[in-house]
């Protein structure tokens, strides 16, 4: 799907372009756009001060190209009755305030594109409410008592599979952006990416549920490791870095003191941070000695923390992230890669 940013101002854009990359391709083009060297679109948004005339000059050029796209969202930045008036009466398909969190615009561009979409997002609000409560709860046990239940986990993985396959990826990471702490967030993505990408490869039933059951727990040690090193803005220095990589361990460790643990689960715990030419950590694993469902793991949380969006870094976007990973040679298993690839734009 490709959406085209109309902005006054790409820094202040930043986080909608991220949150509207979810989507697909998002080209982002200022007032002096031409439209005529555009390609088609499937939704254009403008996040503009409609009441500045050059909005209503660079609106009306894009009228008079009308086989350029089906649906225009305007995004009036300035919180007043009449910027709100302007932007309408300059053709818009529908028009939101400034204060609109990003999720909540790309929401709006889905219902604009398909107008049955909104069951289709709150049924994914639903389930990734449910199964963020799950992960807080599980990285809560795990923080204070040393020590999980994952019957809440176990509850949400069919309810993922299912909201996945009706809904599909793109609305599942909408409805993650809700959630506000990232470890959290970074779970569900992974979890969502990692369930796309496995019913892509062919993986059957079994093996889909084990891997989504595990990635949404890959990362439970963080729930040990120090809040002022979790949110640290910045590289972190050699010491910093040894207490981050044992959250593998500590998770480890945890998960083994747990009843209902599998071996995926153990396994993508501890090992989702090994490489195929040994240079990963904890136990320095290679080639064979890593499973395919930790090599398909770490690729989705490669993929997941790169185009995550922190305080200290802005989301990367998905084809640049694609190109990390295929830079990652003999580190990372290469048909997975091209896998990723293509099971995110199917
Ligand atoms: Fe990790
Ligand atoms: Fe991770």
């Amino acid at each position: 799907m490709a959406i085209v940013l109309i902005t006054d101002n790409v820094r202040r854009s930043r986080p909608l372009i991220e949150a509207l990359q979810n989507l697909g391709d998002c080209r982002v083009v200022q007032l002096d756009v031409d439209w005529n060297k555009q390609a088609p679109a499937t939704a254009i948004v403008a996040d503009c001060d409609f009441t500045d005339l050059s909005v209503a000059r660079c609106l009306k050029s894009l009228k008079d190209r009308q086989d350029i796209t089906q649906k225009v969202l305007g995004i009036a930045y300035r919180n007043s009755n009449k910027a709100l008036q302007t932007a309408m009466a300059l053709g818009l398909d529908a028009c939101i305030p400034f204060y609109t969190e990003p999720h909540v615009v790309v929401a709006a561009v889905q219902n604009l594109i398909n107008p049955n979409d909104g069951d289709l997002n709150a049924a994914m609000r639903r389930c990734a409410n449910k199964a963020a409560t799950a992960v807080g709860q599980l990285f809560e046990s795990a923080g204070t008592r040393g020590r999980i239940d994952l019957t809440a986990v176990d509850d949400s993985v069919d309810p993922i599979l299912t909201a996945l396959e009706d809904g599909g990826l793109a609305r599942w990471l909408n409805a993650i952006e809700a959630h506000d702490k990232a470890t959290y967030q970074h779970s569900l993505r992974v979890a969502g990416l990692s369930a796309q990408f496995a019913t892509y490869v062919g993986f059957p039933d079994a093996q889909r549920r084990r891997l989504v059951r595990a990635a949404l727990v890959h990362d439970l040690g963080k729930s040990q490791i120090p809040r002022e090193l979790l949110l640290k803005r910045g590289s972190l220095n050699a010491d910093e870095l040894a207490i981050m990589r044992t959250h593998t361990t500590l998770g480890y460790d945890v998960l083994r003191a747990s009843s209902d643990a599998d071996s995926a689960m153990l396994d993508a715990v501890r090992h989702h941070h090994e490489l195929l030419d040994g240079s990963g950590y904890p136990d320095g694993l290679s080639g064979d000695g890593i499973s395919d469902i930790v090599r398909l793991l770490t690729i989705c949380d490669i993929y997941s923390a790169l185009t995550e969006r922190r305080s200290y870094k802005p989301a990367m976007a998905s084809d640049e992230a694609v190109k990390v990973l295929q830079g990652m040679t003999g580190k990372v298993e290469p048909r997975f890669v091209r896998a990723l690839d293509r099971s995110l734009a199917a």
